[in-house]
């Protein structure tokens, strides 16, 4: 039987992942994350299962190779935490492409209006009998533009959900689809002309803080940002100052540039030492879950049954068949995974 190191392990990926395993996998659960000081612990396993947070980097994949390990599943669609480059002919990079687009797009719009209509003010008040409506005043979405940054699946879903509110769309895709109902425009273009922006698209070098301190400046006053994508699209003290000067009427943020040693772990009895992030949580009109806007047990079911159907067919096929969601870095410098895909002979090494 093949031995699987299962890193940064939560009792819900557990749970889920011992429901559907049926025996096929002798699964070690790590609570740690895969990083250069803990991959020696891979000896004598087949293969990791790593998240967003675990780090792939060089050093880590060369202790990998050393102990012998073939294969990364990763339990997620992003891979801007695996060196890709470092990887290719050594450690083949399997992933999650998609798993539950609605899971993101609709936590995307439960930030938005918990923002707008004050939901997390009201839920307060009322717990201490205060039924004062002085300063929860919200708009309509109804009649309102939002511009969406990346149509990928994410985002179509997100698009779906804002016309149902009868929100005017626009989008901004390096790759621009025809979508009914949605306007294709210019970077600055949605920038200036929408009341609410929401990020779809991944971390890239391109994409590397696509919300900065000149596309705030760009922006409407008044803007609602969200972001459900990746931390470091949004230069954090830029958006800061876009809140303490009014542009920014509200932010959600599912996610954080420097969450990685923070998001998922307890620490209500520690002073944290990011003052940006500090800075963000005092502010009532900003908004942070903690990277869980995939959280819905159809995501949980959906990575468990891919991450396992990916090693199965790791596992049980030779080097001439595609590995259907393996990626690497030619894949990822094609920007469009699929197309490399197609193209592609067998796996990627
Ligand atoms: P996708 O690959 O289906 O779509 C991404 C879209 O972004 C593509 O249409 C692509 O052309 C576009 N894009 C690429 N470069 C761009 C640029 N410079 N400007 C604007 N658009 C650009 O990906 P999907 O599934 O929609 O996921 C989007 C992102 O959501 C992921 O990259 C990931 O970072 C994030 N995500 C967050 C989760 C969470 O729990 N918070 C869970 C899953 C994904």
């Amino acid at each position: 039987m093949k031995r699987l190191a299962f890193f940064d392990t939560k009792p819900y990926d557990k749970a889920v992942f011992e429901k559907l395993n049926n025996g096929r996998y002798d699964i070690v659960y790590f609570e740690g994350k895969l990083n250069a000081r803990t991959a020696a612990v891979t000896r004598g396993f087949d293969a990791v299962c790593a998240f967003v947070h675990d780090t792939l980097d060089k050093e880590t994949i060369d202790i990998l190779e050393a102990e012998g390990i073939k294969v990364a599943a990763m339990r997620c669609a992003g891979y801007q935490n695996v060196d890709l480059e470092a990887a290719f002919g050594r450690l083949h990079v399997l992933r999650v492409p998609a798993y539950s687009p609605y899971a993101v797009a609709e936590h995307a719009i439960a930030l938005l209006q918990t923002l707008n209509r004050k939901i997390h003010k009201a839920y307060i008040r009322t717990r201490d009998f205060n039924f004062s409506l002085q300063g929860l005043t919200g708009i309509d979405l109804h009649g309102k533009t939002v511009g969406v940054i990346g149509t990928g699946k994410i985002g179509r879903c997100f698009i779906a959900i804002a016309k149902g509110f009868g929100m005017n769309v626009l989008a901004y895709d390096p790759f621009p689809q025809e979508l009914d109902g949605v306007k294709n425009v210019s970077l600055d273009e949605l920038l200036s002309s929408s009341d609410v922006i929401s990020l779809h698209c991944p971390l890239t070098k391109d994409t590397n803080h696509i919300l900065d301190k000149e596309a705030f400046a760009k922006m409407k006053k008044g803007v609602f940002i969200i972001n459900t994508s990746r931390g470091a699209l949004i230069e954090s003290t830029a958006l800061l100052d876009a809140l303490n000067n009014g542009t920014v009427r509200g932010a959600g943020l599912d996610v954080y540039e420097e969450e990685a040693d923070l998001f998922y772990e307890d620490f209500s009895n520690s002073i944290i030492k990011d003052d940006v992030l500090s800075l963000l949580v005092s502010k009532p009109n900003v908004i942070i879950t903690s990277h869980q806007a995939f959280l819905t047990e159809e995501a949980l079911n959906a990575i468990a049954e891919t991450t396992f159907s990916n090693l199965d067919e790791f596992f049980s096929s030779d080097a001439e068949s595609v590995l259907t969601n393996e990626i690497c870095y030619r894949c990822d410098k094609e920007k469009v995974a699929a197309k490399c895909v197609e193209n592609r002979k067998g796996r990627c090494f």
